[in-house]
């Protein structure tokens, strides 16, 4: 399988970092970068992963692609995993990917889609926020969903800490998902993904609807 990045490569490094386990279902042969200057690129050649550059700067979208896929096609590519790859994608490029090409959005979706999802749900003033796994339709972050994981919004937060809080969930969720679907543990139906795999138990509450939040008794100032 394939990552594409655009920049930093968090999302990126968990994934090498996961597949390196014995037994993964999923072999990362090439992380392929649409900036020349992704940090990303560092870290996966650090890591000793085959990494290349297709620019997309100043290029048509069509010709771009076709490089793309070029360089996929040439390493024999099954899956391509988006992770912080920042340019759309035509619906020829994703129709020809579909069931096979996966994104990670940071938020509960189909909530806060596009960009500044951090700031738009402080904004919203939600109480749970997190962050996708989706396989890729054409329109701009949807997709069967694959996985969820959400996180508290506590009072104090700004952007960056509640950024953190979800990107923490985002590495573990990522390379589960990756997993999934490498392994054939994924399933469309109606439009919708099934996957086989232990779902949750339980449910998280933001504040906690505990004992305590049924008391008569008023937080002092
Ligand atoms: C992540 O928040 C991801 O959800 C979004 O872009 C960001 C990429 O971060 N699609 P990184 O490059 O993986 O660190």
């Amino acid at each position: 399988m394939a990552i594409l990045i655009s920049g930093r490569g968090s999302n990126m490094a968990a994934l090498i970092e996961a597949a390196r386990a014995p037994g993964y279902p999923a072999e990362i042969a090439l992380v392929l970068s649409n900036r020349p200057d992704a940090a990303g690129l560092g870290l996966a050649a650090a890591a000793g992963v085959p990494v290349a550059v297709v620019e997309s700067r100043g290029r048509p979208r069509e010709a771009f692609e076709a490089g793309l896929q070029a360089v996929l096609e040439a390493q024999r590519i099954g899956i391509v995993a988006l992770a912080g790859f920042m340019r759309l994608l035509t619906e020829g490029f994703v129709r020809r990917w579909e069931g096979r090409m996966l994104n990670i959005h940071p938020s509960l979706l189909p909530s806060f889609r596009g960009l500044d999802t951090h700031r738009r749900a402080l904004e919203a003033g939600v109480r749970l926020h997190g962050c996708t796994v989706h396989l890729v339709s054409p329109g701009v972050d949807e997709g069967p969903i694959l996985a969820q994981a959400a996180v508290p919004v506590l009072p104090d937060d700004d952007e960056a800490a509640l950024a953190a809080r979800v990107l923490a969930q985002e590495h573990r969720l990522y390379p589960a998902a990756l997993a999934w679907l490498a392994a054939g543990r994924v399933r469309l139906e109606g439009g919708l993904a099934r996957v086989e795999a232990e779902a949750a138990a339980g449910a998280l509450a933001n504040p906690l609807p505990g004992p305590a939040a049924l008391s008569t008794q008023r937080a002092q100032e």
